[in-house]
């Protein structure tokens, strides 16, 4: 796979000493869909903006399609196109208005077909002329996508593209954005939902404090992300876990009284039933039992601790 964005060794630290980004390093594939997951402050804005030109790295460099968006900023920014988080749109423009502006920032010729192709294809052609105030808030990101897309970007950066949306919107905009994938855009979005990078990217990097603590495909990650932990609260406490448990990666915690069990959600069986027959096998007696979806954050020290 050919790279079309090339992060290497970037970091930021903000004027007031913050340090937003340590030494993320990072290839983006041409026309996949890569999903940034991470929890708010975790640095996904920082590095989005850091690749547009609207924020400056301390260290590090980025080159879109070879151009380094520093020293050759106009040929990098012109290949992108972003969808910021904060919904900004001039109120009282028109739709087509609107869109037709952006282009024209980017010094491309009018092309009132290919406006008119992006409206209608994200479902706005009967608003086009519409004032934007007048617009709901999911139409409204709907036009900060066609405007992202107007100048004809080759990439295309969505942050948070569906905080605050509705669920049904939610599954819109993915639609438009697989379409987008489709016509051969390469997609970068940020989201703190899990859901959303699972249903919609090709890769996921998380994101944490700052550090892109891992990148990988989908699949390898969902079945992490998939696993649902089992615990039961026993009876007597144990001293150490009784012998013909071998086969289930059991752990007992320190005071003996708890026994918790991973088991994968997408795997064909999940050895729950296995596992309780076992235990009476073994005469261990549970008085309660709960089970619960790993969290992102479980996730994340999960991830940390491996890497260490
Ligand atoms: N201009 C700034 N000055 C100082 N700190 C900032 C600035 N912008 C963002 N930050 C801080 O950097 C961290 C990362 O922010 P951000 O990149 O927006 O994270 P995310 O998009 O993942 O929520 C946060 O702790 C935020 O408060
Ligand atoms: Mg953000």
């Amino acid at each position: 796979m050919q790279s079309v964005i090339s992060i290497k060794n970037l970091s930021k630290t903000y004027a007031d000493g913050f340090q937003a980004l340590k030494d993320v390093s990072l290839e983006i594939e041409d026309s996949e869909i890569l999903a940034l997951l991470g929890p708010n402050g975790a640095g996904k804005t920082t590095l989005i903006s850091i690749v547009c030109g609207l924020v400056n790295p301390s260290s590090g460099s980025v080159e879109v399609s070879g151009h380094d968006i520093i020293s050759d900023y106009r040929a990098a920014r012109e290949l992108i196109g972003l969808v910021p988080q904060e919904l900004t749109t001039d109120a009282f423009q028109t739709v087509w208005q609107t869109v037709s502006f952006t282009r024209g920032l980017f010094g491309k010729p009018a092309k009132p077909s290919y406006i008119e192709k992006i409206l209608r294809d994200l479902s706005l052609w009967d608003k086009k002329d519409n004032i934007l105030m007048t617009l709901s808030g999911g139409m409204k990101r709907r036009v900060l996508i066609a405007k992202a897309l107007s100048h004809e970007p080759r990439i295309l950066f969505l942050d948070e593209p569906t905080a605050g949306v509705d669920v049904e919107l939610r599954k819109d905009m993915w639609d438009v954005v697989r379409g987008l994938r489709a016509s051969g855009v390469t997609i970068i979005l940020t989201t703190h939902y899990i859901e959303e990078a699972e249903q919609m990217a090709d890769r996921i990097g998380i994101i944490n404090k700052g550090e892109l603590v891992l990148v990988a495909q989908k699949a390898e990650l969902m079945r992490k992300l998939g696993q649902k932990q089992l615990a039961l609260h026993l009876r007597e406490p144990l001293e150490r876990l009784p012998g013909g448990l071998d086969d289930y990666e059991l752990e007992l915690s320190s005071d003996g009284r708890e026994l918790t069990y991973l088991y994968s959600t997408q795997g064909k069986r999940t050895g729950v039933r296995g596992l309780l027959s076992a235990l009476q096998g073994a005469g261990v007696e549970f008085k309660d039992l709960d089970t619960k979806q790993r969290s992102l954050e479980d996730i994340f020290v999960t991830l940390v601790k491996e890497q260490s």
